[in-house]
């Protein structure tokens, strides 16, 4: 258990044990150091509930606080001024040099399914997809560092008009194709196309059927084909939905994001009949298709009712979403609770969706459905960031960017492949770094400059600070460490931003941003540097001294190595 957390559970005891009920007393952190380091200020609500003054309550309280306290005092009205006697923080801190969990608490265990990432097959991911594999990924380990079970689904855009373009491309550039003779009896073969080929059909199909309606009208029938399984167009789209699955794998394996689950719309396809069967009696016609009424009294804005079966009797986007809760529901694992990484523009949608869900039963009330939406990442306009054609911008090109941009910074390394690893861990942390810093639901600007500076809240100040500890430790050579001594205030400083940690998860997780974890590793990581610009090191010739500082730096070492796990950022051995 954390301190903070252990300490207000002593807290509460001795507020009752001396006559005064209250549910939760908060251990503050002062900013007023000399004053003490922590601060409770529980005796001033409890005053109006007992008619007491509020400084009586706290003289009762300080009288009876045990020695894990020093510089106890009260202050004007009746805060209770404490600091945390050495002794304690010490143990707390050698225990903590190997054993991160003993900085943090764990929440009562729950499944959660995390749906992220959400890639469409046979088109580029852009970066909107990168922000939900970013967000999705490091929630994740969030979750699971915190005690939950949790996997990850990233829940593929296999189905929809992308399948029509690229067949409909593939027509066209290849018209004798077996698959495209109306007279061919034989079994249709495997469908050979490569990585490279996919990655112009779509964007080349798409700019035709934009001017041209007649293509559009073909794309258009090919996608209702497949999206009624009809062959042989279905087997083709799934040959297509594997080579294209495997590209997009290679990206998200880069960004260290790793899917227990590989669903997508396509593999849903096999819950269909059942879900529809739980959803028939809330199902009604219009206009030729089957809908379901969501709308509530209460609403403030006007919710739709919900389609899911289209006129034409084919299957769309919510439908499979709706399979894939059927599916998820009815698994070995069992959710306790689904949460969307998905951007905000489907908040509307996934409203209905999981109010149709609700409705029907297809989850039971006690199952959490959540949408954690995320803003946009803008250009200097404040508009969503484009290329200088007006394109999208493709997640790998954001990429390339960024590694080039870093590499401008590392010539003082000969090019060969330790380089390269240096980059592409560097070029990870810094998008990573930059896309999780800003609070979860706000836009950001893309300032490819700050980003990749080795100063102020970035990816590489980080990296190169962990960098900078790990040499130090390498070179100390020391093994016994063991903090025994606090020498000076920096050092003092440091061990108490550590007690901070298990708030700052906490944090993060009930309101799903990593925005704190990052800023802390910034916090702590300019501690650090303080420290290092003040103390030499590796030429101290007390031998106990050097310990201790050992002793620090692989406590900030582990424990910030561990939050840069969570943000799946991996540590270079040199930079
Ligand atoms: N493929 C979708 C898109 O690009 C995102 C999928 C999100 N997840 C879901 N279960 N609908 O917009």
């Amino acid at each position: 258990m954390s301190f903070i957390k252990e300490t207000e559970e002593y807290l509460r005891d001795t507020f009752k044990k001396c006559g005064y009920e209250i549910e939760d007393v908060t251990l503050e952190s002062s900013s007023r150091r000399d004053l003490g380091e922590f601060q409770i200020n529980s005796a001033m609500s409890l005053a109006k509930k007992y008619g007491k003054n509020p400084r009586e309550i706290a003289q009762n309280i300080v009288d009876s606080l045990d020695d894990r306290f020093t510089n106890i005092n009260i202050a004007g009205p009746g805060f209770i001024n404490v600091s945390i006697n050495e002794k304690y923080l010490l143990n707390r801190m050698n225990e903590a040099i190997n054993n991160f969990d003993s900085l943090i608490d764990k929440n009562e265990p729950k499944n959660v399914l995390i749906d992220y990432g959400g890639a469409n097959a046979a088109k580029a991911l852009h970066v909107g997809h990168m922000r939900s594999a970013n967000i999705g990924e490091a929630l994740k380990r969030l979750a699971s560092s915190l005690g939950d079970n949790v996997v990850g689904d990233v829940h593929l855009g296999d189905l929809g008009r992308q399948s029509g373009m690229v067949i409909s491309e593939i027509k066209k550039r290849k018209p004798n194709l077996c698959y495209f003779d109306a007279n061919y009896k034989g079994k249709y073969p495997k469908l050979e196309i490569t990585p490279e080929e996919l990655a112009i059909y779509y964007p080349e199909a798409s700019k035709d059927a934009k001017e041209n309606p007649e293509r559009m009208e073909e794309v258009r029938e090919i996608t209702a084909k497949v999206d009624l399984c009809e062959e042989p167009y279905f087997s083709m789209w799934k040959d297509i939905v594997e080579v294209s699955s495997n590209e997009i794998k290679k990206t998200y394996d880069y960004l260290n994001c790793n899917f227990e689950l590989w669903e997508g719309e396509l593999s849903s396809l096999k819950y269909i009949d059942k879900t529809i069967k739980i959803l028939e009696p809330f199902m009604y016609e219009s206009e030729g298709a089957k809908v379901i009424d969501v709308a509530r009294d209460d609403d403030k804005i006007e919710i739709p009712p919900l389609i899911v079966i289209k006129n034409d009797g084919a299957t769309i986007y919510a439908t499979r979403d709706l399979a894939t809760i059927y599916n998820r529901m009815n698994s070995k694992f069992k959710p306790n609770e689904i949460w969307y990484v998905v951007d905000a523009r489907q908040g509307l949608y996934f409203e209905q969706v999981f109010r149709a869900s609700y409705k029907s039963n297809l989850v039971s009330p006690d199952v959490i459905l959540k949408h954690y939406s995320f803003g946009t990442m803008n250009g200097k306009d404040g508009k969503p960031f484009k290329t200088r054609d007006g394109g999208v911008l493709q997640l790998n090109d954001l990429l390339s960017m960024i590694r080039d941009e870093l590499s401008k910074k590392m010539d003082k390394y000969e090019s060969g492949k330790e380089k390269e690893e240096i980059l592409d861990k560097l070029t990870v942390a810094t998008v990573k770094y930059a896309d999780l810093l800003p609070y979860r639901t706000t836009d950001y600007i893309f300032d490819i400059e700050k980003f990749c500076s080795f100063e102020g809240k970035t990816g590489p100040y980080i990296l190169y600070t962990m960098v900078r500890i790990k040499s130090i430790l390498d070179k100390a050579n020391i093994n016994n460490e063991k903090i025994s001594m606090i020498y000076s205030d920096t050092e003092k400083n440091i061990y108490l931003k550590l007690l901070e940690l298990s708030r700052i998860m906490k944090q993060a997780y009930s309101e799903k941003t990593l925005s704190y974890v990052c800023e802390y590793l910034f916090e702590l990581c300019s501690l650090f540097n303080k420290f290092y610009g003040e103390t030499n090191i590796i030429n101290e010739n007390d031998y106990t001294k050097k310990c201790n500082y050992i002793a620090l730096l692989k406590l900030i070492y582990n424990s910030c190595s561990k939050l840069l796990y969570i943000l799946a950022i991996k540590i270079p051995n040199k930079m």
